[in-house]
């Protein structure tokens, strides 16, 4: 199998483990990810929220968080794969987290929920690979434009992210609920055409990986013929023995009915993809949940309007509490039917990988 070169370091498979918060990939599901030669990636969102004075002192907790997680990480990996973390550009205190991820040692931030405009100025000179996450080929564009007139930097990869992904998404509501919205593969290839263009004008390389719904080994395999570098894969990653969350969390994941994951109005102001806990019931019904205490984390976020605070429904999942939570689900997220370990999951993507070949 072919390596994939990002920036001065070396995926192994064509894999990136997608970032889940709050808790659901730290440093042990990224850490495991990487020790197969795949990219593992910690979710930024809120890797404080053990922490016993999570509410008190949010901030600090997540940096101290971030950096352990980061090392944790690269311990398990033991010098394989990369570890990378994922940034929501929606975040408040988002060139914090990447400055901690910096002096954390991780080897790749991805940016998503926004565009990461100010990235390259926020990492200057550190060397550390930066990739967006971009939904059409209109923000790859714009993105690469940007970069490159502003801070002479292009990204060191893209991942392309369709509408079946879980957690926030990054097309209308309304687009969604008519399927008026593009394919993944209609929009990987129009970021490809926009990323020929870079490629050939700059001399440069920047690999592309198709996220959103990617599940088995074939799927990845009919993103490389079409000339993505990898898959970014999240939900899968869940039913593992090596996921962040508790026990109880993992275990809503198996044995889902497809009907049980729904579109919900998340409060980042992206429509969102979820199981349907009693918590989104309430959702759905168009109930307001009580805001009792807020961390002023999301910049999009009012709490005066805001009809829940997903800070809590999230940390309420990670912890299991199945009530009062918030379950970010891919619209594949039905095909799990027991708790595995990442190995057994790799393992099974490249054999089937490998089939196609
Ligand atoms: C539980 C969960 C939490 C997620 N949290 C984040 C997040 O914090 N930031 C982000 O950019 N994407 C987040 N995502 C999106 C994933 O990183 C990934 O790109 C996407 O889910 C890929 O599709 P798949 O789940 O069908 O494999 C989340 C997805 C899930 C399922």
């Amino acid at each position: 199998m072919q390596t994939i070169q990002l920036r001065n370091k070396t995926l192994e498979i064509p894999v990136i483990q997608g970032g889940m918060g709050v808790g659901v990939s730290l440093g042990n599901l990224a850490g495991h990810v990487a020790q197969c030669g795949g990219m593992g990636v910690i979710s930024t969102a809120h890797t404080g929220y053990r922490c016993d004075d999570f509410w008190q002192n949010f901030l600090e907790d997540n940096l101290k968080e971030l950096k352990n997680e980061i090392g944790k990480a690269k311990e398990i990996a033991g010098g394989r794969g990369m570890v990378g973390i994922n940034v929501m550009v929606a975040l408040r205190y988002y060139d914090k987290m990447v400055q901690a991820a910096i002096e954390g040692g991780a080897d790749a931030i991805i940016s998503g929920a926004g565009i990461p405009m100010e990235l390259p100025a926020i990492v200057g000179d550190a060397d550390i690979a930066i990739a967006p996450i971009v939904s059409s080929g209109k923000s790859a564009r714009v993105i690469c434009q940007a970069w490159k007139k502003r801070h002479d930097r292009l990204p060191d990869f893209i991942v392309v992210e369709g509408s079946k992904a879980g957690g926030h998404l990054g097309f209308t509501m309304e687009e969604l609920i008519t399927g008026r919205e593009q394919s993944l593969e209609e929009i990987f290839r129009d970021v490809l055409e926009v990323v020929r263009t870079f490629e050939e004008k700059y001399q440069v390389k920047i690999p592309v990986f198709a996220a959103g719904g990617v599940y088995t080994g074939h799927d990845i395999r009919r993103f490389t013929d079409m000339g993505a570098a990898g898959a970014q894969i999240a939900t899968r990653f869940i039913a593992t023995h090596e996921c962040d969350a508790s026990m109880a969390y993992k275990e809503r994941y198996i044995n889902v009915k497809p009907e049980d994951i729904v579109l919900i109005k998340s409060t980042v102001g992206m429509p969102g993809r979820a199981l349907r806990s009693p918590f989104v019931e309430r959702l759905l019904r168009g109930e307001k949940e009580k805001i009792s205490r807020c961390l002023v984390c999301l910049r999009p976020c009012d709490p005066k309007v805001a009809e829940f605070c997903i800070t809590t429904a999230l940390t309420e999942a990670a912890r299991g509490n199945w009530e009062d939570g918030l379950f970010f689900c891919g619209s594949n997220g039905y095909r799990m039917k027991k708790i595995v370990h990442v190995r057994e999951i790799i393992d099974e993507l490249m054999r089937e990988y490998g089939d196609g070949m």
